[in-house]
């Protein structure tokens, strides 16, 4: 589909399915070997991720085993900003490999937040893959180790992207239509 309506909003096509899966191989395939011979222990950040975290485990050849978490922010906690911890996590991090599967990376926030969480387990590495990357808006430092597609500061929906809850289910991410 060329265009999709969510809620009261127009988008358009933007990275089309077969885009999508053609970059999802190679950041895989980057990842099969840069970590082989190793077992790596996949994060997937709820609930955008859901599809992009389906399709890249797919393409996986190395040792991996996958778990799907939801991050929750605290606001007002501490001066400092938000407190944000995983829900889902049960396993101690201690020596893994860890390998982060977010959807998108925005500000940058969630994840500066929640890293230092992490590396108090000490895993043995921690990594972010990000599909896509608004590069412009990042304002908290968060060092990103293989990114998907670096986009302007458009809102998009699609492939596990959300508007207001709606829009997750497309095969593709559209862009906002120009108003
Ligand atoms: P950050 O903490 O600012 O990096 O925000 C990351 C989160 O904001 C993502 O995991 C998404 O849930 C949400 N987000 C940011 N931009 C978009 C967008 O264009 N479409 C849908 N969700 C977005
Ligand atoms: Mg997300």
């Amino acid at each position: 589909m060329a265009a999709i309506t969510v809620h009261d909003k127009a988008f358009s096509i933007y990275l089309p399915e077969a885009t999508l899966q053609k970059r999802i191989r190679e950041l895989a395939d980057a990842v099969n070997t840069d970590y082989a011979g190793q077992k790596v222990y996949f994060l997937a950040i709820l609930n955008g991720s859901f599809m992009f975290a389906a399709d890249f485990f797919k393409y996986l050849t190395i040792e991996s085993e996958i778990c799907f978490i939801k991050l929750v922010s605290y606001k007002g906690l501490k001066s400092t900003g938000d407190v944000t911890t995983a829900i889902g996590l049960e396993e101690d991090l201690h020596d893994k490999n860890v390998v982060i599967l977010e959807d998108i990376i925005d500000t940058g926030k969630t994840l500066h937040f929640f890293l230092p969480q992490l590396q108090h387990q000490q895993p043995r590495s921690l990594k972010i893959v990000a599909l896509l990357h608004k590069a412009e808006m990042t304002k908290f430092d968060v060092s990103i180790d293989y990114t998907g597609f670096v986009i302007p500061n458009k809102f998009v929906v699609g492939y596990g992207l959300d508007y207001d809850g709606l829009g997750r289910n497309y095969r593709d991410i559209y862009q906002l239509a120009a108003d």
